[in-house]
Protein backbone atom coordinates (compact mmCIF):
# COMPACT_ATOMS: atom_id res chain seq x y z
CA UNK A 1 0.00 0.00 0.00
CA UNK A 2 1.45 3.35 -1.20
CA UNK A 3 1.31 6.06 1.89
CA UNK A 4 -0.67 9.21 0.80
CA UNK A 5 0.52 12.73 0.47
CA UNK A 6 -0.99 14.11 3.34
CA UNK A 7 0.31 10.92 4.99
CA UNK A 8 4.00 11.64 3.91
CA UNK A 9 2.92 15.68 4.62
CA UNK A 10 2.02 15.42 8.36
CA UNK A 11 4.55 12.84 8.82
CA UNK A 12 7.41 14.61 7.58
CA UNK A 13 6.12 17.54 9.48
CA UNK A 14 6.66 15.33 13.03
CA UNK A 15 9.89 14.68 11.59
CA UNK A 16 11.02 17.66 10.99
CA UNK A 17 9.47 19.11 14.43
CA UNK A 18 11.72 17.59 16.31
CA UNK A 19 9.41 15.95 18.80
CA UNK A 20 9.15 12.61 17.65
CA UNK A 21 7.39 11.30 20.86
CA UNK A 22 4.66 13.01 22.01
CA UNK A 23 3.95 16.22 21.46
CA UNK A 24 1.79 18.48 19.15
CA UNK A 25 0.70 15.89 16.60
CA UNK A 26 -0.85 13.57 19.63
CA UNK A 27 -2.62 16.75 20.51
CA UNK A 28 -4.07 16.90 17.12
CA UNK A 29 -4.74 13.40 16.92
CA UNK A 30 -6.76 13.72 20.40
CA UNK A 31 -8.30 16.81 18.86
CA UNK A 32 -9.55 15.02 15.55
CA UNK A 33 -10.61 12.01 17.62
CA UNK A 34 -13.09 14.07 19.97
CA UNK A 35 -14.07 15.82 17.29
CA UNK A 36 -14.82 12.81 14.98
CA UNK A 37 -16.66 11.31 17.72
CA UNK A 38 -18.58 13.76 19.71
CA UNK A 39 -16.79 12.31 22.98
CA UNK A 40 -15.03 14.82 25.53
CA UNK A 41 -11.72 12.77 25.83
CA UNK A 42 -9.78 10.87 23.89
CA UNK A 43 -6.10 10.04 25.03
CA UNK A 44 -3.82 8.46 22.54
CA UNK A 45 -1.54 5.46 23.64
CA UNK A 46 0.84 3.41 21.78
CA UNK A 47 -1.60 0.62 21.21
CA UNK A 48 -4.73 -0.67 21.68
CA UNK A 49 -4.00 -3.35 24.51
CA UNK A 50 -2.35 -0.42 27.12
CA UNK A 51 -5.75 1.56 26.30
CA UNK A 52 -7.92 -1.86 27.95
CA UNK A 53 -5.35 -1.92 30.49
CA UNK A 54 -5.69 1.97 31.06
CA UNK A 55 -9.51 1.80 30.81
CA UNK A 56 -9.98 -1.26 32.99
CA UNK A 57 -6.65 -0.04 35.85
CA UNK A 58 -9.32 3.97 35.64
CA UNK A 59 -12.58 1.82 36.10
CA UNK A 60 -11.15 0.70 39.27
CA UNK A 61 -10.63 -3.06 38.52
CA UNK A 62 -8.63 -4.65 40.99
CA UNK A 63 -7.84 -8.31 42.35
CA UNK A 64 -10.56 -10.71 42.20
CA UNK A 65 -12.78 -8.32 40.12
CA UNK A 66 -14.51 -9.71 37.65
CA UNK A 67 -14.47 -8.70 34.10
CA UNK A 68 -17.29 -10.10 31.61
CA UNK A 69 -15.65 -10.71 28.29
CA UNK A 70 -16.10 -12.80 24.98
CA UNK A 71 -13.82 -15.95 24.66
CA UNK A 72 -13.76 -14.98 20.76
CA UNK A 73 -11.32 -12.32 20.45
CA UNK A 74 -7.69 -11.44 20.01
CA UNK A 75 -5.53 -12.72 23.44
CA UNK A 76 -5.29 -8.96 23.95
CA UNK A 77 -8.45 -7.92 25.87
CA UNK A 78 -8.49 -11.02 28.09
CA UNK A 79 -4.86 -10.13 29.02
CA UNK A 80 -6.06 -6.63 29.86
CA UNK A 81 -8.01 -7.91 32.64
CA UNK A 82 -5.33 -9.94 34.05
CA UNK A 83 -2.80 -7.01 33.95
CA UNK A 84 -5.23 -4.49 35.74
CA UNK A 85 -5.29 -7.65 38.57
CA UNK A 86 -9.13 -8.67 37.45
CA UNK A 87 -10.47 -11.80 36.24
CA UNK A 88 -11.91 -12.28 32.52
CA UNK A 89 -15.18 -14.40 33.21
CA UNK A 90 -15.40 -15.85 29.44
CA UNK A 91 -18.80 -15.24 27.56
CA UNK A 92 -19.46 -17.04 24.78
CA UNK A 93 -20.48 -15.34 21.61
CA UNK A 94 -23.65 -15.26 18.86
CA UNK A 95 -23.01 -17.99 16.34
CA UNK A 96 -23.62 -15.30 13.30
CA UNK A 97 -22.31 -11.68 14.61
CA UNK A 98 -19.46 -13.07 16.60
CA UNK A 99 -20.60 -10.72 19.35
CA UNK A 100 -21.69 -11.29 23.11
CA UNK A 101 -25.13 -11.23 23.75
CA UNK A 102 -27.24 -9.66 26.41
CA UNK A 103 -28.13 -12.80 27.72
CA UNK A 104 -25.05 -14.56 28.13
CA UNK A 105 -23.46 -11.37 29.61
CA UNK A 106 -26.31 -11.44 32.59
CA UNK A 107 -25.96 -15.43 32.92
CA UNK A 108 -22.46 -14.46 34.07
CA UNK A 109 -22.86 -11.50 36.51
CA UNK A 110 -21.99 -12.24 40.10
CA UNK A 111 -21.61 -10.18 43.04
CA UNK A 112 -17.82 -9.88 42.08
CA UNK A 113 -18.76 -8.39 38.71
CA UNK A 114 -17.19 -5.19 38.02
CA UNK A 115 -17.41 -4.54 34.14
CA UNK A 116 -18.24 -5.83 31.06
CA UNK A 117 -15.42 -5.53 28.28
CA UNK A 118 -17.42 -6.20 24.58
CA UNK A 119 -15.78 -6.78 21.57
CA UNK A 120 -17.13 -4.96 18.49
CA UNK A 121 -16.02 -8.36 16.26
CA UNK A 122 -14.81 -7.62 12.85
CA UNK A 123 -16.08 -4.27 12.94
CA UNK A 124 -19.83 -5.04 13.54
CA UNK A 125 -21.48 -3.38 16.82
CA UNK A 126 -22.33 -5.09 19.47
CA UNK A 127 -25.85 -4.36 21.38
CA UNK A 128 -24.96 -1.34 22.66
CA UNK A 129 -27.87 -0.24 24.07
CA UNK A 130 -28.79 -3.36 25.94
CA UNK A 131 -25.11 -3.67 27.38
CA UNK A 132 -25.65 -0.04 28.59
CA UNK A 133 -28.80 -1.16 30.56
CA UNK A 134 -27.12 -4.14 32.18
CA UNK A 135 -23.91 -2.40 33.26
CA UNK A 136 -26.54 0.44 34.15
CA UNK A 137 -28.57 -1.37 36.21
CA UNK A 138 -25.66 -3.66 37.91
CA UNK A 139 -22.99 -0.63 38.18
CA UNK A 140 -20.67 -2.01 36.09
CA UNK A 141 -17.98 -0.16 34.07
CA UNK A 142 -18.65 -0.88 30.54
CA UNK A 143 -15.56 -1.14 28.16
CA UNK A 144 -15.54 -1.68 24.82
CA UNK A 145 -12.67 -2.57 22.43
CA UNK A 146 -13.34 -1.05 19.56
CA UNK A 147 -9.76 -2.19 18.16
CA UNK A 148 -11.90 -3.56 14.93
CA UNK A 149 -14.65 -0.77 14.73
CA UNK A 150 -13.46 3.13 14.41
CA UNK A 151 -16.02 4.38 11.81
CA UNK A 152 -18.19 2.29 12.85
CA UNK A 153 -22.31 3.50 13.82
CA UNK A 154 -25.11 2.10 16.17
CA UNK A 155 -28.64 3.81 14.99
CA UNK A 156 -26.20 6.57 13.50
CA UNK A 157 -23.91 7.16 16.49
CA UNK A 158 -20.15 6.83 16.25
CA UNK A 159 -19.35 3.53 18.68
CA UNK A 160 -16.79 5.60 20.54
CA UNK A 161 -19.63 7.29 22.74
CA UNK A 162 -21.54 4.30 23.28
CA UNK A 163 -19.70 2.88 26.26
CA UNK A 164 -18.13 4.10 29.09
CA UNK A 165 -14.77 3.88 27.54
CA UNK A 166 -14.03 2.67 24.11
CA UNK A 167 -10.41 1.48 23.09
CA UNK A 168 -9.20 2.08 19.61
CA UNK A 169 -6.25 0.52 17.79
CA UNK A 170 -4.22 1.73 15.22
CA UNK A 171 -1.85 -1.35 14.58
CA UNK A 172 -1.05 -1.56 10.97
CA UNK A 173 -3.92 -3.68 9.57
CA UNK A 174 -6.55 -1.69 11.24
CA UNK A 175 -8.92 0.64 9.72
CA UNK A 176 -7.02 3.39 10.91
CA UNK A 177 -3.64 2.68 10.98
CA UNK A 178 -0.50 4.20 11.97
CA UNK A 179 2.00 1.08 12.02
CA UNK A 180 1.37 0.96 16.25
CA UNK A 181 -1.15 3.14 18.40
CA UNK A 182 -4.04 3.50 19.99
CA UNK A 183 -6.37 5.36 22.25
CA UNK A 184 -8.80 5.79 25.10
CA UNK A 185 -12.37 7.66 24.59
CA UNK A 186 -14.19 8.55 27.00
CA UNK A 187 -16.59 11.40 28.73
CA UNK A 188 -15.54 10.33 31.74
CA UNK A 189 -13.49 13.40 32.58
CA UNK A 190 -11.71 11.49 35.61
CA UNK A 191 -10.77 8.72 33.78
CA UNK A 192 -9.69 10.14 30.94
CA UNK A 193 -7.34 12.40 33.15
CA UNK A 194 -5.94 9.11 35.37
CA UNK A 195 -5.61 7.15 31.86
CA UNK A 196 -3.17 10.34 30.47
CA UNK A 197 -0.99 10.17 33.26
CA UNK A 198 -1.03 6.01 33.84
CA UNK A 199 0.37 6.16 30.25
CA UNK A 200 3.24 8.21 30.78
CA UNK A 201 4.65 6.56 34.40
CA UNK A 202 2.10 8.38 36.30
CA UNK A 203 4.08 12.09 35.99
CA UNK A 204 2.17 15.06 36.93
CA UNK A 205 3.59 16.53 33.86
CA UNK A 206 4.43 14.62 30.68
CA UNK A 207 7.71 16.89 28.67
CA UNK A 208 5.18 18.52 26.81
CA UNK A 209 3.25 19.76 29.17
CA UNK A 210 6.57 20.93 31.09
CA UNK A 211 8.02 22.34 28.13
CA UNK A 212 5.27 24.72 27.59
CA UNK A 213 4.54 25.57 31.01
CA UNK A 214 8.38 26.63 31.84
CA UNK A 215 8.19 23.71 34.42
CA UNK A 216 10.92 21.42 35.12
CA UNK A 217 10.20 19.55 38.25
CA UNK A 218 6.79 16.76 38.20
CA UNK A 219 5.55 14.40 40.68
CA UNK A 220 4.64 10.42 40.62
CA UNK A 221 1.02 10.24 41.50
CA UNK A 222 0.93 6.65 40.72
CA UNK A 223 1.96 3.28 39.39
CA UNK A 224 2.03 4.01 35.71
CA UNK A 225 3.41 2.59 32.55
CA UNK A 226 5.25 3.44 29.78
CA UNK A 227 2.45 3.88 26.78
CA UNK A 228 2.55 7.22 25.60
CA UNK A 229 2.08 7.43 21.56
CA UNK A 230 5.21 9.44 19.75
CA UNK A 231 4.31 12.33 17.21
CA UNK A 232 5.40 9.82 13.80
CA UNK A 233 2.87 7.73 14.68
CA UNK A 234 0.05 10.45 15.49
CA UNK A 235 1.16 12.37 12.73
CA UNK A 236 0.21 9.30 10.66
CA UNK A 237 -3.06 8.06 12.33
CA UNK A 238 -3.84 11.73 12.17
CA UNK A 239 -3.90 11.83 8.50
CA UNK A 240 -5.94 8.20 8.07
CA UNK A 241 -8.07 9.16 10.37
CA UNK A 242 -8.85 12.45 7.62
CA UNK A 243 -9.77 10.21 5.26
CA UNK A 244 -10.84 6.69 6.97
CA UNK A 245 -14.33 7.54 5.95
CA UNK A 246 -13.45 7.79 1.92
CA UNK A 247 -11.76 4.16 2.98
CA UNK A 248 -14.71 2.94 5.05
CA UNK A 249 -16.69 3.40 2.02
CA UNK A 250 -14.75 1.20 -0.25
CA UNK A 251 -14.38 -1.35 2.56
CA UNK A 252 -18.38 -1.53 2.72
CA UNK A 253 -18.21 -1.82 -1.18
CA UNK A 254 -16.16 -4.84 -1.31
CA UNK A 255 -17.83 -6.24 1.62
CA UNK A 256 -21.16 -5.61 0.17
CA UNK A 257 -19.58 -7.20 -3.22
CA UNK A 258 -18.66 -10.57 -1.37
CA UNK A 259 -21.53 -10.95 0.45
CA UNK A 260 -23.76 -10.45 -3.01
CA UNK A 261 -21.20 -13.15 -4.46
CA UNK A 262 -21.23 -15.48 -2.62
CA UNK A 263 -24.82 -15.70 -1.49
CA UNK A 264 -24.93 -18.45 -3.74
CA UNK A 265 -22.40 -20.35 -2.84
CA UNK A 266 -23.54 -23.58 -0.48
CA UNK A 267 -22.02 -24.31 2.04
CA UNK A 268 -20.55 -21.20 3.08
CA UNK A 269 -21.60 -19.28 6.30
CA UNK A 270 -21.05 -15.65 5.41
CA UNK A 271 -21.12 -12.76 8.04
CA UNK A 272 -23.87 -10.20 9.15
CA UNK A 273 -24.74 -7.05 7.69
CA UNK A 274 -25.43 -3.97 9.54
CA UNK A 275 -25.85 -0.07 8.15
CA UNK A 276 -22.92 0.75 10.46
CA UNK A 277 -21.12 -2.11 10.21
CA UNK A 278 -17.11 -0.93 9.91
CA UNK A 279 -16.34 -4.37 7.93
CA UNK A 280 -12.66 -4.63 9.06
CA UNK A 281 -12.70 -8.22 8.68
CA UNK A 282 -14.98 -10.28 6.35
CA UNK A 283 -15.22 -13.81 8.05
CA UNK A 284 -16.96 -16.38 6.65
CA UNK A 285 -17.22 -19.99 7.52
CA UNK A 286 -16.37 -23.24 5.92
CA UNK A 287 -17.25 -26.89 7.23
CA UNK A 288 -14.76 -27.39 9.62
CA UNK A 289 -12.64 -30.50 8.27
CA UNK A 290 -12.08 -28.59 5.34
CA UNK A 291 -10.99 -25.04 6.87
CA UNK A 292 -7.39 -25.64 6.61
CA UNK A 293 -7.29 -27.39 2.94
CA UNK A 294 -9.25 -23.86 2.25
CA UNK A 295 -6.86 -21.72 3.30
CA UNK A 296 -4.41 -23.66 2.14
CA UNK A 297 -5.29 -23.91 -1.61
CA UNK A 298 -5.96 -19.73 -1.28
CA UNK A 299 -2.88 -19.46 -0.11
CA UNK A 300 -1.30 -21.63 -3.21
CA UNK A 301 -3.46 -19.50 -5.27
CA UNK A 302 -2.17 -16.35 -4.28
CA UNK A 303 -4.49 -15.21 -1.90
CA UNK A 304 -3.56 -14.95 1.41
CA UNK A 305 -6.29 -15.42 3.97
CA UNK A 306 -6.50 -15.27 8.18
CA UNK A 307 -8.38 -16.70 10.47
CA UNK A 308 -9.93 -14.37 13.51
CA UNK A 309 -10.03 -15.87 15.83
CA UNK A 310 -9.57 -18.85 17.74
CA UNK A 311 -11.23 -18.03 21.38
CA UNK A 312 -8.85 -17.57 23.84
CA UNK A 313 -9.44 -20.18 26.57
CA UNK A 314 -7.99 -22.55 23.92
CA UNK A 315 -4.77 -21.32 24.10
CA UNK A 316 -1.83 -22.70 26.32
CA UNK A 317 -1.29 -20.14 28.68
CA UNK A 318 -4.86 -19.22 28.78
CA UNK A 319 -5.84 -22.84 29.43
CA UNK A 320 -3.01 -23.27 32.33
CA UNK A 321 -4.90 -20.44 34.08
CA UNK A 322 -7.88 -22.78 34.68
CA UNK A 323 -10.36 -19.67 34.38
CA UNK A 324 -13.23 -20.99 32.08
CA UNK A 325 -16.30 -21.27 33.68
CA UNK A 326 -19.38 -21.74 30.97
CA UNK A 327 -19.20 -24.08 28.08
CA UNK A 328 -18.17 -22.08 24.92
CA UNK A 329 -19.54 -23.94 22.07
CA UNK A 330 -19.79 -21.55 19.66
CA UNK A 331 -16.56 -19.58 20.19
CA UNK A 332 -15.60 -23.11 19.92
CA UNK A 333 -17.26 -23.44 16.80
CA UNK A 334 -16.17 -20.47 15.55
CA UNK A 335 -12.56 -20.82 16.04
CA UNK A 336 -12.66 -24.42 13.55
CA UNK A 337 -14.91 -22.54 11.04
CA UNK A 338 -13.52 -19.06 10.09
CA UNK A 339 -11.52 -17.72 7.12
CA UNK A 340 -10.80 -14.40 6.96
CA UNK A 341 -11.18 -13.04 3.21
CA UNK A 342 -8.72 -10.33 2.00
CA UNK A 343 -10.53 -6.53 2.67
CA UNK A 344 -8.64 -3.27 2.64
CA UNK A 345 -9.60 -0.09 1.08
CA UNK A 346 -7.26 -0.33 -1.48
CA UNK A 347 -8.18 -3.18 -3.38
CA UNK A 348 -9.35 -2.94 -7.15
CA UNK A 349 -12.28 -4.81 -8.63
CA UNK A 350 -9.93 -7.21 -10.34
CA UNK A 351 -8.38 -8.05 -6.88
CA UNK A 352 -12.27 -8.68 -5.43
CA UNK A 353 -13.13 -11.14 -8.10
CA UNK A 354 -10.18 -12.58 -8.12
CA UNK A 355 -10.18 -13.58 -4.19
CA UNK A 356 -13.91 -14.64 -5.20
CA UNK A 357 -13.22 -16.54 -8.29
CA UNK A 358 -9.81 -18.84 -5.99
CA UNK A 359 -12.73 -18.95 -3.41
CA UNK A 360 -14.67 -20.68 -5.20
CA UNK A 361 -12.63 -22.81 -6.91
CA UNK A 362 -10.58 -23.73 -3.28
CA UNK A 363 -14.44 -24.72 -1.97
CA UNK A 364 -15.46 -27.09 -4.54
CA UNK A 365 -12.91 -29.98 -4.55
CA UNK A 366 -13.67 -30.09 -0.91
CA UNK A 367 -17.44 -31.05 -1.81
CA UNK A 368 -18.10 -27.76 0.51
CA UNK A 369 -20.97 -26.49 -2.38
C1 LIG B 1 -10.06 -7.32 19.21
C2 LIG B 1 -8.69 -6.76 19.43
N1 LIG B 1 -8.43 -6.12 20.58
C3 LIG B 1 -7.22 -5.57 20.82
C4 LIG B 1 -6.20 -5.67 19.91
C5 LIG B 1 -4.87 -5.08 20.24
O1 LIG B 1 -4.56 -3.99 19.46
P1 LIG B 1 -3.09 -3.36 19.50
O2 LIG B 1 -2.24 -4.15 18.57
O3 LIG B 1 -3.27 -1.94 19.05
O4 LIG B 1 -2.61 -3.43 20.91
C6 LIG B 1 -6.42 -6.31 18.69
C7 LIG B 1 -5.33 -6.39 17.71
O5 LIG B 1 -5.34 -7.05 16.73
C8 LIG B 1 -7.69 -6.88 18.44
O6 LIG B 1 -7.96 -7.53 17.29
Amino acid sequence: VQPTAREEELLLEAFRSGWWTSGPFVGRLEEALRAQSGVGHAVAMSSCTAALEAALVVAGIGPGDEVVTPALTFSATSAAVLRAGGVPVWVDVDARSGNIGVDAVRAALTDRTRAILSVDMGGLPVAYGALREVSGEHGLAFVSDAAHSLGATDAGRAVEGLADAACLSFYATKNVAAGEGGALVTNNDTWAERAARWRLHGLSQGAEARYRSGAVHYDVTELGSKANLSDLHAAVALAQLESNAERLESRRRIARTYLRELAGVDGLGLPEDAPGHAWHLFVIHVPPAERDAVVGRLIAEGVRPSCHFRPVHEFTFWREQGLQRFPLPRSEEWGRTAVSLPLFSSMTDKDVSHVLERLVEAVSPAGVG
